[in-house]
Protein backbone atom coordinates (compact mmCIF):
# COMPACT_ATOMS: atom_id res chain seq x y z
CA UNK A 1 0.00 0.00 0.00
CA UNK A 2 1.28 3.65 -1.08
CA UNK A 3 1.31 6.74 0.74
CA UNK A 4 -0.36 8.00 -1.65
CA UNK A 5 -2.09 11.25 0.06
CA UNK A 6 -0.49 14.05 2.16
CA UNK A 7 -1.66 15.26 5.38
CA UNK A 8 -3.59 18.55 6.10
CA UNK A 9 -6.78 19.50 4.19
CA UNK A 10 -4.76 22.84 3.04
CA UNK A 11 -2.48 21.62 0.92
CA UNK A 12 -4.03 19.24 -1.39
CA UNK A 13 -7.30 22.16 -1.04
CA UNK A 14 -4.91 24.61 -2.51
CA UNK A 15 -4.44 22.05 -5.52
CA UNK A 16 -7.47 21.49 -6.26
CA UNK A 17 -8.89 24.91 -5.78
CA UNK A 18 -6.17 26.11 -8.62
CA UNK A 19 -6.38 23.61 -10.61
CA UNK A 20 -10.27 22.95 -11.26
CA UNK A 21 -11.54 26.24 -9.39
CA UNK A 22 -15.06 24.35 -8.49
CA UNK A 23 -16.89 22.66 -5.41
CA UNK A 24 -18.34 19.06 -5.79
CA UNK A 25 -21.72 19.04 -4.58
CA UNK A 26 -22.30 16.76 -1.83
CA UNK A 27 -25.49 14.92 -0.05
CA UNK A 28 -24.80 13.76 3.24
CA UNK A 29 -27.34 10.93 4.14
CA UNK A 30 -27.48 9.94 8.00
CA UNK A 31 -27.17 12.87 10.57
CA UNK A 32 -27.03 10.79 13.76
CA UNK A 33 -23.64 10.65 15.73
CA UNK A 34 -20.87 10.92 13.37
CA UNK A 35 -23.05 12.80 10.11
CA UNK A 36 -22.77 16.10 11.76
CA UNK A 37 -18.89 15.71 11.49
CA UNK A 38 -19.21 15.08 7.75
CA UNK A 39 -21.35 17.84 7.50
CA UNK A 40 -19.11 20.10 9.65
CA UNK A 41 -16.01 19.36 7.18
CA UNK A 42 -18.29 19.51 3.73
CA UNK A 43 -19.26 23.22 5.04
CA UNK A 44 -15.73 23.94 5.69
CA UNK A 45 -13.80 22.83 3.03
CA UNK A 46 -13.53 25.13 -0.42
CA UNK A 47 -13.63 22.57 -2.91
CA UNK A 48 -17.00 21.09 -1.54
CA UNK A 49 -20.33 22.24 -0.82
CA UNK A 50 -22.90 20.45 1.02
CA UNK A 51 -26.06 20.78 -0.85
CA UNK A 52 -28.85 18.34 1.13
CA UNK A 53 -29.25 15.72 3.87
CA UNK A 54 -31.01 13.11 3.79
CA UNK A 55 -32.33 11.80 7.93
CA UNK A 56 -34.77 9.61 8.05
CA UNK A 57 -35.66 10.78 11.83
CA UNK A 58 -37.50 14.52 11.39
CA UNK A 59 -35.99 15.45 14.98
CA UNK A 60 -32.46 15.39 13.81
CA UNK A 61 -33.49 16.52 10.18
CA UNK A 62 -34.44 19.54 11.92
CA UNK A 63 -31.06 19.64 13.70
CA UNK A 64 -29.06 19.77 10.76
CA UNK A 65 -31.25 22.44 8.92
CA UNK A 66 -31.33 24.46 11.74
CA UNK A 67 -27.37 24.67 11.50
CA UNK A 68 -27.14 24.93 7.71
CA UNK A 69 -30.27 26.77 6.65
CA UNK A 70 -29.18 26.80 2.99
CA UNK A 71 -29.19 23.32 2.59
CA UNK A 72 -32.23 20.81 1.67
CA UNK A 73 -33.48 17.99 3.91
CA UNK A 74 -35.09 15.10 3.13
CA UNK A 75 -36.00 12.12 4.66
CA UNK A 76 -35.82 9.66 1.77
CA UNK A 77 -33.08 8.95 -0.40
CA UNK A 78 -34.70 8.58 -3.48
CA UNK A 79 -35.24 12.49 -3.48
CA UNK A 80 -31.90 13.24 -3.04
CA UNK A 81 -31.03 10.48 -5.94
CA UNK A 82 -33.81 12.19 -8.28
CA UNK A 83 -31.71 15.59 -8.04
CA UNK A 84 -29.26 16.42 -10.89
CA UNK A 85 -27.02 18.52 -9.26
CA UNK A 86 -25.77 16.24 -6.60
CA UNK A 87 -22.40 15.15 -7.84
CA UNK A 88 -21.52 12.62 -4.91
CA UNK A 89 -23.08 11.09 -2.16
CA UNK A 90 -21.60 10.39 1.97
CA UNK A 91 -23.11 7.56 3.62
CA UNK A 92 -23.22 7.55 7.64
CA UNK A 93 -26.14 5.12 8.80
CA UNK A 94 -26.03 2.13 10.16
CA UNK A 95 -23.41 -0.45 8.69
CA UNK A 96 -27.11 -2.88 7.70
CA UNK A 97 -28.22 -0.17 5.54
CA UNK A 98 -24.99 0.80 3.53
CA UNK A 99 -25.22 -1.54 0.71
CA UNK A 100 -28.97 -1.15 0.02
CA UNK A 101 -27.92 2.92 -0.10
CA UNK A 102 -24.67 2.85 -1.84
CA UNK A 103 -25.40 0.68 -4.55
CA UNK A 104 -29.10 3.25 -5.41
CA UNK A 105 -26.15 6.02 -4.82
CA UNK A 106 -23.97 4.20 -7.65
CA UNK A 107 -26.63 3.11 -9.97
CA UNK A 108 -27.13 6.77 -10.33
CA UNK A 109 -24.02 7.53 -10.94
CA UNK A 110 -23.09 9.27 -8.12
CA UNK A 111 -19.30 9.38 -6.60
CA UNK A 112 -19.67 7.43 -3.24
CA UNK A 113 -18.12 7.51 0.21
CA UNK A 114 -19.96 4.89 2.74
CA UNK A 115 -18.54 4.61 6.21
CA UNK A 116 -16.86 0.92 7.50
CA UNK A 117 -17.71 -1.47 6.73
CA UNK A 118 -18.77 -1.05 3.22
CA UNK A 119 -21.47 -4.15 3.51
CA UNK A 120 -22.15 -6.82 5.63
CA UNK A 121 -21.63 -9.80 3.11
CA UNK A 122 -18.78 -10.65 0.55
CA UNK A 123 -21.31 -10.25 -2.00
CA UNK A 124 -22.64 -7.11 -1.42
CA UNK A 125 -19.17 -5.75 -1.54
CA UNK A 126 -18.13 -6.97 -4.26
CA UNK A 127 -21.25 -5.79 -6.16
CA UNK A 128 -20.53 -2.76 -5.26
CA UNK A 129 -16.91 -2.24 -6.20
CA UNK A 130 -18.18 -4.19 -9.44
CA UNK A 131 -20.75 -1.60 -9.53
CA UNK A 132 -18.22 1.37 -9.33
CA UNK A 133 -15.81 -0.19 -11.69
CA UNK A 134 -18.45 -0.15 -14.14
CA UNK A 135 -20.03 2.98 -13.42
CA UNK A 136 -16.51 5.16 -13.33
CA UNK A 137 -17.90 6.54 -9.91
CA UNK A 138 -15.34 6.87 -6.95
CA UNK A 139 -16.65 4.54 -4.26
CA UNK A 140 -14.45 4.79 -0.97
CA UNK A 141 -15.18 3.32 2.16
CA UNK A 142 -14.64 5.65 5.60
CA UNK A 143 -11.23 4.76 6.73
CA UNK A 144 -10.53 7.34 9.11
CA UNK A 145 -7.34 5.77 10.58
CA UNK A 146 -6.13 6.10 7.25
CA UNK A 147 -5.82 9.42 7.38
CA UNK A 148 -4.60 10.01 10.91
CA UNK A 149 -1.31 11.25 11.06
CA UNK A 150 -0.73 9.80 14.51
CA UNK A 151 -0.89 6.17 12.56
CA UNK A 152 0.91 7.34 9.52
CA UNK A 153 3.96 8.67 12.07
CA UNK A 154 3.83 4.79 13.38
CA UNK A 155 4.28 3.43 10.02
CA UNK A 156 7.38 5.72 9.21
CA UNK A 157 8.52 4.71 12.79
CA UNK A 158 8.34 0.54 11.60
CA UNK A 159 10.78 0.80 8.70
CA UNK A 160 12.78 -2.32 8.95
CA UNK A 161 16.41 -0.68 9.84
CA UNK A 162 14.98 1.05 13.07
CA UNK A 163 11.71 -1.28 13.95
CA UNK A 164 13.96 -4.84 13.12
CA UNK A 165 11.72 -7.98 13.31
CA UNK A 166 8.55 -7.58 13.38
CA UNK A 167 6.62 -9.48 16.29
CA UNK A 168 3.06 -8.80 16.55
CA UNK A 169 0.94 -6.55 17.05
CA UNK A 170 -1.79 -5.58 19.20
CA UNK A 171 -5.37 -2.78 19.53
CA UNK A 172 -7.50 -2.35 22.34
CA UNK A 173 -10.96 -0.63 21.27
CA UNK A 174 -13.14 -0.46 24.46
CA UNK A 175 -15.81 1.23 25.76
CA UNK A 176 -19.25 1.76 27.20
CA UNK A 177 -21.29 1.33 24.05
CA UNK A 178 -22.01 3.20 22.17
CA UNK A 179 -24.35 -0.22 21.35
CA UNK A 180 -25.65 -0.59 17.90
CA UNK A 181 -28.73 -2.43 17.43
CA UNK A 182 -27.94 -3.58 13.74
CA UNK A 183 -24.26 -5.48 13.91
CA UNK A 184 -22.20 -6.66 16.88
CA UNK A 185 -18.96 -4.90 18.31
CA UNK A 186 -17.03 -6.85 15.95
CA UNK A 187 -18.48 -5.40 12.66
CA UNK A 188 -18.59 -2.01 14.38
CA UNK A 189 -15.43 -1.78 15.85
CA UNK A 190 -12.78 -3.85 14.59
CA UNK A 191 -12.73 -2.44 10.74
CA UNK A 192 -10.59 0.46 12.38
CA UNK A 193 -8.04 -1.88 13.48
CA UNK A 194 -8.26 -4.22 10.61
CA UNK A 195 -7.88 -1.28 8.63
CA UNK A 196 -4.71 0.05 10.57
CA UNK A 197 -2.94 -3.51 10.93
CA UNK A 198 -3.36 -4.08 6.95
CA UNK A 199 -1.50 -0.32 6.33
CA UNK A 200 1.27 -1.05 8.94
CA UNK A 201 2.12 -4.19 7.45
CA UNK A 202 1.49 -3.62 3.98
CA UNK A 203 -0.86 -6.93 3.47
CA UNK A 204 -4.14 -8.42 4.31
CA UNK A 205 -4.32 -11.10 7.07
CA UNK A 206 -4.29 -15.08 5.81
CA UNK A 207 -6.29 -16.33 8.40
CA UNK A 208 -8.98 -15.55 11.30
CA UNK A 209 -9.50 -16.67 15.01
CA UNK A 210 -12.17 -15.29 17.45
CA UNK A 211 -13.49 -15.84 20.52
CA UNK A 212 -17.05 -13.64 21.41
CA UNK A 213 -19.67 -13.02 24.19
CA UNK A 214 -22.79 -11.67 24.78
CA UNK A 215 -22.82 -10.46 27.82
CA UNK A 216 -25.68 -7.11 27.30
CA UNK A 217 -28.53 -9.58 26.46
CA UNK A 218 -28.32 -8.07 22.52
CA UNK A 219 -28.20 -11.25 20.41
CA UNK A 220 -25.27 -9.92 19.49
CA UNK A 221 -21.91 -10.44 20.65
CA UNK A 222 -20.71 -7.05 22.46
CA UNK A 223 -16.99 -8.30 23.31
CA UNK A 224 -14.58 -10.17 21.46
CA UNK A 225 -10.98 -11.01 20.99
CA UNK A 226 -9.82 -11.85 17.73
CA UNK A 227 -6.45 -13.17 16.44
CA UNK A 228 -4.92 -12.29 12.87
CA UNK A 229 -2.73 -14.56 11.46
CA UNK A 230 -0.26 -12.49 8.42
CA UNK A 231 2.71 -13.71 6.85
CA UNK A 232 5.97 -14.09 8.04
CA UNK A 233 4.73 -15.55 11.24
CA UNK A 234 3.09 -12.16 12.39
CA UNK A 235 0.09 -12.66 14.88
CA UNK A 236 -2.12 -9.53 15.80
CA UNK A 237 -4.90 -9.32 18.01
CA UNK A 238 -7.51 -6.92 18.65
CA UNK A 239 -9.52 -6.49 21.57
CA UNK A 240 -13.54 -5.14 21.16
CA UNK A 241 -15.85 -4.57 23.86
CA UNK A 242 -19.06 -2.57 24.39
CA UNK A 243 -19.14 -3.28 28.04
CA UNK A 244 -15.42 -1.58 29.35
CA UNK A 245 -16.12 1.32 31.50
CA UNK A 246 -12.78 2.02 30.67
CA UNK A 247 -12.27 3.68 26.69
CA UNK A 248 -9.06 2.77 24.92
CA UNK A 249 -8.52 3.45 21.63
CA UNK A 250 -4.67 1.92 21.24
CA UNK A 251 -2.37 0.29 18.26
CA UNK A 252 1.10 -1.31 20.04
CA UNK A 253 3.61 -2.43 17.32
CA UNK A 254 6.47 -4.76 18.69
CA UNK A 255 9.45 -5.58 16.98
CA UNK A 256 12.91 -6.82 17.29
CA UNK A 257 14.04 -3.30 18.11
CA UNK A 258 11.57 -1.26 19.23
CA UNK A 259 7.84 -1.05 20.45
CA UNK A 260 5.81 1.89 18.88
CA UNK A 261 2.28 2.43 20.80
CA UNK A 262 -0.44 5.00 18.96
CA UNK A 263 -2.94 6.30 21.76
CA UNK A 264 -6.17 8.22 20.09
CA UNK A 265 -6.87 9.45 23.55
CA UNK A 266 -3.39 11.27 24.26
CA UNK A 267 -3.58 14.69 22.28
CA UNK A 268 0.02 15.20 23.79
CA UNK A 269 2.06 12.15 23.42
CA UNK A 270 -0.12 10.31 20.71
CA UNK A 271 2.64 8.37 19.55
CA UNK A 272 5.52 6.68 21.60
CA UNK A 273 8.66 4.96 20.93
CA UNK A 274 10.06 2.38 23.02
CA UNK A 275 13.75 2.23 22.08
CA UNK A 276 14.15 -0.99 23.57
CA UNK A 277 13.69 -4.71 22.40
CA UNK A 278 15.25 -8.35 22.42
CA UNK A 279 16.33 -10.13 19.70
CA UNK A 280 17.91 -13.73 19.11
CA UNK A 281 21.77 -13.72 18.78
CA UNK A 282 23.90 -16.20 18.07
CA UNK A 283 23.87 -19.94 19.42
CA UNK A 284 25.31 -20.22 22.86
CA UNK A 285 28.98 -22.37 22.52
CA UNK A 286 28.74 -25.95 23.83
CA UNK A 287 24.62 -25.70 24.48
CA UNK A 288 23.22 -27.40 21.28
CA UNK A 289 20.10 -25.53 20.13
CA UNK A 290 20.14 -22.76 22.73
CA UNK A 291 20.73 -18.86 21.74
CA UNK A 292 21.71 -15.88 23.23
CA UNK A 293 19.20 -13.30 23.94
CA UNK A 294 20.20 -9.65 23.32
CA UNK A 295 18.47 -7.26 24.77
CA UNK A 296 18.22 -3.54 23.91
CA UNK A 297 17.53 -0.76 25.72
CA UNK A 298 17.01 2.99 24.92
CA UNK A 299 15.09 6.14 25.36
CA UNK A 300 10.99 6.20 25.32
CA UNK A 301 10.29 9.24 22.12
CA UNK A 302 7.17 10.99 21.38
CA UNK A 303 7.99 12.28 17.68
CA UNK A 304 6.32 15.70 16.80
CA UNK A 305 2.99 15.15 14.68
CA UNK A 306 1.67 17.77 12.77
CA UNK A 307 -2.07 18.16 13.49
CA UNK A 308 -4.35 17.67 11.31
CA UNK A 309 -8.26 16.23 11.22
CA UNK A 310 -8.18 12.74 10.15
CA UNK A 311 -11.71 13.28 8.61
CA UNK A 312 -11.09 16.50 6.67
CA UNK A 313 -7.72 14.82 5.05
CA UNK A 314 -10.00 11.87 4.06
CA UNK A 315 -13.04 14.09 2.47
CA UNK A 316 -10.52 16.01 0.34
CA UNK A 317 -9.11 12.25 -0.84
CA UNK A 318 -12.74 11.69 -1.85
CA UNK A 319 -12.98 15.35 -3.18
CA UNK A 320 -9.84 15.17 -4.50
CA UNK A 321 -10.41 11.64 -6.16
CA UNK A 322 -13.81 12.60 -7.94
CA UNK A 323 -12.06 16.03 -9.51
CA UNK A 324 -9.08 14.59 -10.66
CA UNK A 325 -10.59 11.19 -11.63
CA UNK A 326 -8.06 8.90 -9.47
CA UNK A 327 -8.22 6.26 -6.88
CA UNK A 328 -8.98 7.63 -3.44
CA UNK A 329 -6.39 5.78 -0.82
CA UNK A 330 -9.43 4.07 1.08
CA UNK A 331 -10.99 2.79 -1.87
CA UNK A 332 -13.53 0.10 -2.67
CA UNK A 333 -11.15 -2.56 -2.97
CA UNK A 334 -9.38 -1.94 0.20
CA UNK A 335 -12.91 -2.18 1.80
CA UNK A 336 -13.66 -5.60 0.15
CA UNK A 337 -10.75 -6.70 1.78
CA UNK A 338 -11.52 -5.98 5.54
CA UNK A 339 -15.38 -7.19 4.65
CA UNK A 340 -13.23 -10.36 3.55
CA UNK A 341 -11.47 -10.31 7.28
CA UNK A 342 -15.20 -9.82 8.69
CA UNK A 343 -16.60 -12.76 7.03
CA UNK A 344 -13.88 -14.91 8.85
CA UNK A 345 -13.94 -13.43 12.03
CA UNK A 346 -17.51 -13.64 12.05
CA UNK A 347 -17.43 -17.61 10.87
CA UNK A 348 -14.56 -18.37 13.49
CA UNK A 349 -17.05 -16.59 16.34
CA UNK A 350 -19.64 -19.18 15.09
CA UNK A 351 -16.57 -22.06 15.68
CA UNK A 352 -15.34 -21.02 19.51
CA UNK A 353 -12.34 -19.62 17.76
CA UNK A 354 -11.59 -22.01 14.78
CA UNK A 355 -9.14 -20.54 12.52
CA UNK A 356 -10.57 -19.62 9.51
CA UNK A 357 -8.09 -19.15 6.17
CA UNK A 358 -9.02 -15.89 4.39
CA UNK A 359 -8.13 -15.79 0.67
CA UNK A 360 -5.53 -13.35 0.36
CA UNK A 361 -6.40 -10.87 -3.10
CA UNK A 362 -3.77 -10.05 -4.96
N1 LIG B 1 -14.92 6.57 11.13
C1 LIG B 1 -15.28 6.71 12.39
O1 LIG B 1 -14.45 7.02 13.23
C2 LIG B 1 -16.71 6.49 12.78
C3 LIG B 1 -17.18 6.93 14.02
C4 LIG B 1 -18.53 6.72 14.34
C5 LIG B 1 -19.36 6.09 13.44
N2 LIG B 1 -18.85 5.66 12.24
C6 LIG B 1 -19.72 4.97 11.28
O2 LIG B 1 -20.68 5.92 10.79
C7 LIG B 1 -21.93 5.28 10.57
C8 LIG B 1 -23.00 5.98 11.38
O3 LIG B 1 -22.70 5.85 12.74
P1 LIG B 1 -23.40 6.77 13.85
O4 LIG B 1 -22.65 6.53 15.10
O5 LIG B 1 -23.57 8.15 13.34
O6 LIG B 1 -24.83 6.07 13.92
P2 LIG B 1 -26.19 6.73 14.42
O7 LIG B 1 -27.14 5.61 14.62
O8 LIG B 1 -25.93 7.68 15.53
O9 LIG B 1 -26.65 7.59 13.16
C9 LIG B 1 -27.12 7.03 11.97
C10 LIG B 1 -28.22 7.95 11.43
O10 LIG B 1 -28.65 7.45 10.17
C11 LIG B 1 -30.06 7.63 10.08
N3 LIG B 1 -30.59 6.73 9.04
C12 LIG B 1 -30.76 5.39 9.11
N4 LIG B 1 -31.20 4.91 7.93
C13 LIG B 1 -31.30 5.97 7.10
C14 LIG B 1 -31.70 6.12 5.74
N5 LIG B 1 -32.08 5.08 5.00
N6 LIG B 1 -31.71 7.37 5.19
C15 LIG B 1 -31.34 8.44 5.94
N7 LIG B 1 -30.95 8.37 7.24
C16 LIG B 1 -30.93 7.15 7.80
C17 LIG B 1 -30.57 7.34 11.49
O11 LIG B 1 -31.82 7.91 11.73
C18 LIG B 1 -29.47 7.96 12.34
O12 LIG B 1 -29.75 9.29 12.69
C19 LIG B 1 -21.72 3.80 10.96
O13 LIG B 1 -21.45 3.08 9.81
C20 LIG B 1 -20.51 3.83 11.87
O14 LIG B 1 -19.77 2.62 11.78
C21 LIG B 1 -17.57 5.86 11.91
Amino acid sequence: MQDQIQMGGSTQGSILKNMTNLSVRVALIGYGYWGPNYARVLHELPESRLVAVCEVNAGKLQQALGRYPQIEGYTDVKEILRRKDIDAVIISTPASTHFELAQAALKTGRHVLVEKPMALTLKHAEKLCELSERTGCILMVGYTFLYNAGIRKMKECMRPRDFGRIYYLHATRTNLGPIRQDVNAVWDLAPHDISIFNYLLDQQPQWASAIGTRMLNNMREDIAFITLGYAHDVIANIHVSWADPNKVREVVAVGSRRRVIFDDLNNLERVRIFERGVSVGESVAESYGEFKLLVRDGDIISPKIEPSEPLKNQCVDFITAITMNKKPFSDCRLGYKIVQTLVAIEKSLQKQGLAVPIKVEG
